[in-house]
């Protein structure tokens, strides 16, 4: 099993970034305090899939925000948020982590393929995928620096 390190140093709040890991793109997004209360108080009556699909905790586990950001160490870090870059639909590459791309109508990512909208916990809202975007193995090795896989 490959791993990456990824200093996040650089990242300012309100940006991502797109690093390869395992030949697959990983989206890190440094969520506002904004972003993090929205994520935070989206009801999951109002998610299209309520599992977490986060590989740190349980399968079974609710897609609450925080759910969504914690790493195998069981820390919860809102303000970053690690996702594998992939639609739950076919596969395709969603848009939203360079600046100045189309994040979607809940301000996380959209996937321009066959129009899936996914939000700022990278929670699919509305389309076609059926499933969250899925978060990685990974745990933070110190305050800025993330260990993928
Ligand atoms: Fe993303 Fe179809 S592959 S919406």
């Amino acid at each position: 099993l490959s791993t990456k390190e990824v200093d996040l140093s650089a990242v300012p709040v309100g940006q991502a970034i797109k690093v390869m890991w395992q030949g697959k793109p990983v989206f890190i997004r440094h969520r506002t305090p904004e972003e993090i209360s929205e994520a935070e108080a989206t009801p999951i009556a109002n998610l299209k899939d309520a599992i977490a699909r986060n590989d740190n905790v349980s399968a079974k586990d609710e897609a609450t925000d925080t759910a969504r950001v914690t790493d195998s160490l069981g820390v919860a870090r809102p303000e970053w948020l690690v996702l594998v870059g992939v639609c739950t639909h076919l596969g395709c590459i969603p848009l939203g982590t360079s600046a100045g791309e189309n994040r979607g109508d809940y301000n996380g990512w959209f996937c321009p393929c066959h129009g899936s909208h996914y939000d700022v916990s990278g929670r699919i809202r509305k389309g076609p995928a059926p499933e969250n975007l899925i978060v990685p193995p990974y745990q933070f090795v110190s305050d800025s620096v993330v260990k993928i896989g």
